[in-house]
């Protein structure tokens, strides 16, 4: 059953999975369609006052086009055994493949936003965006340019107030 829950009761799960293999973002675009991306850049915070999820999405991610359509997205924390998942999840676009379908992930409606929480997951944030940046080439670092950067792509930051934060009881 899922419940909504303080955010301290899920930081460190979603701390110690963004660490190793990953989280999953969830988004729907105006044409209804569901879609999951791996993501393993983020951070958990409060900025303008709001507790934040923000995420790092490059622009060429189809993910990147449904954020910008409906400007909200949920972050999901797989549990153990979810690591073929995430992998999928992070390796081929939803421009291609249904990859709820694929992998066999269930989409249970948001309670507080549009894009969906994916029932397989142990924990949810659900985040509206309420303000985002681009990565700045001038502003980085010459070591984190060709690190991260070589073909440019650089990621939008979006900022995700956290509407709710739910675990798996
Ligand atoms: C473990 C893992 C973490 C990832 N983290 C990010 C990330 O934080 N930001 C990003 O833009 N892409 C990240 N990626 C790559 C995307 O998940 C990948 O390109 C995905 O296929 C994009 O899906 P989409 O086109 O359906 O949005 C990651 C991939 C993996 C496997």
């Amino acid at each position: 059953m899922k419940v909504e829950c303080d955010i301290k009761d899920v930081f460190e799960v979603t701390y110690s999975k963004l660490w190793r293999e990953g989280l999953l973002l969830a988004s729907v675009g105006l044409d209804g369609k569901y879609n999951a991306m791996a993501i393993g850049w983020g951070l958990i915070g409060r900025v303008w006052r709001d507790p934040i999820f923000m995420v790092a999405v490059r622009p060429t991610r189809y993910t990147h086009r449904l954020i910008e359509e409906i400007n909200e997205f949920t972050v999901n924390v797989p549990g153990d055994g979810m690591e073929e998942i995430v992998n999928y999840c992070g390796t081929v676009s939803g421009r291609d493949y249904d990859k709820f379908k694929e992998v066999g992930l269930t989409a249970e409606k948001g309670k507080r936003v549009k894009s969906p929480i994916i029932s397989e997951c142990i924990a949810h944030y659900e985040c509206k965006v309420i303000g985002k940046s681009k990565v700045i080439p001038d502003l980085l670092s010459s070591e984190v340019k060709r690190r991260y950067y070589l073909s440019e792509n650089y990621h939008t930051l979006y900022f995700g107030r956290i509407l709710s934060t739910i675990i798996e009881k």
